[in-house]
């Protein structure tokens, strides 16, 4: 597959997506309080998918059978939304959402504090992450390359002490969730394909508190660490302009925002 460069019209159409995924989101984030399930907050996601007329990305992508990922504590990705799964003060949750309004996808997660405070370590884990993401939104101009992202997500992981997970990786967005090119969270500066404009790309670190190594339980889905260490994941949807990085996925302007 190759890259497909968005026009400005596409554009506006994946920023509508984009804003739709951010509000949802909101919601799903200030519901994620100590007691409640994760089963609720996928019905969260589906009310709001409702509300906004737009379609689920994950439901029944490739047999997932939930329109939520939400992995808690060790989970690196991909956990799916359960009844008997409560969340408890001081737990971390990744919430993964991903939906399509005409035609055209958001691709969006943020990990969250349930009940806002944590011990200090998970909360510099959380900080960490996502700041890795912001150093690589950052970057995300005409000219710069692949590389230089992966670099800049993979440095201030490990320069903290953490690694970030190599058996995943972002990717373009379009009319599909998932499109070329893969975005890597690791990567040497000036290497790799350089950035152009009507780029867009989901930049989605995922960083562990311990080793980078992953075990998918046995429901062909959640990723955990290897060795259950803390886990975070961050995740925005950007188009790449001629005046930088337009997050498609924050509803606050961003230097490309028009
Ligand atoms: N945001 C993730 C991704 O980009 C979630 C997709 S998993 C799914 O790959 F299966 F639920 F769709
Ligand atoms: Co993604």
């Amino acid at each position: 597959m190759r890259i497909k460069y968005k026009s400005k019209d596409e554009l506006r159409a994946l920023r509508d997506a984009g804003l739709a995924v951010s509000e949802i989101l909101d919601d799903i984030c200030k519901a994620a309080v100590p007691g409640a399930t994760t089963w609720e907050l996928n019905e969260v996601a589906a009310s709001g998918i409702a509300r906004l007329k737009v379609k689920s990305a994950f439901l029944g992508y490739q047999g997932y059978p939930a329109v939520l990922c939400t992995s808690v504590n060790e989970v690196i990705v991909h956990g799916i939304p359960r009844k008997d799964e409560v969340l408890k003060q001081g737990d971390i949750i990744g919430i993964d959402f991903g939906a399509f309004k005409d035609d055209f996808c958001g691709d969006s997660a943020r990990t969250v504090v349930v009940g806002g405070q944590t011990s200090p370590e998970k909360q510099k884990l959380v900080d960490v992450t996502r700041e890795s993401l912001e150093r690589a939104i950052a970057l995300c101009v005409p000219g710069q390359r692949l590389g230089d992202l992966g670099f800049a997500v993979q440095s201030w992981a490990e320069e903290h002490g953490y690694s970030v997970v190599k058996d995943f990786v972002g990717h373009g967005v379009g009319r599909q969730m998932h499109e070329d090119p893969a975005v890597p969270n690791y990567g040497k500066p000036g290497t790799g394909k350089r950035l152009k404009s009507g780029l867009v790309i989901a930049i989605e670190p995922m960083v562990n508190a311990g080793a980078q190594h992953v075990e998918v339980l046995d429901d062909d889905w959640t990723a955990v660490t290897q060795d259950r260490s803390m886990s975070a994941h961050f995740e925005h949807t950007i188009a790449i302009t001629d005046n930088g990085p337009w997050v498609l996925t924050q509803a606050a302007p961003s230097p490309g925002s028009p």
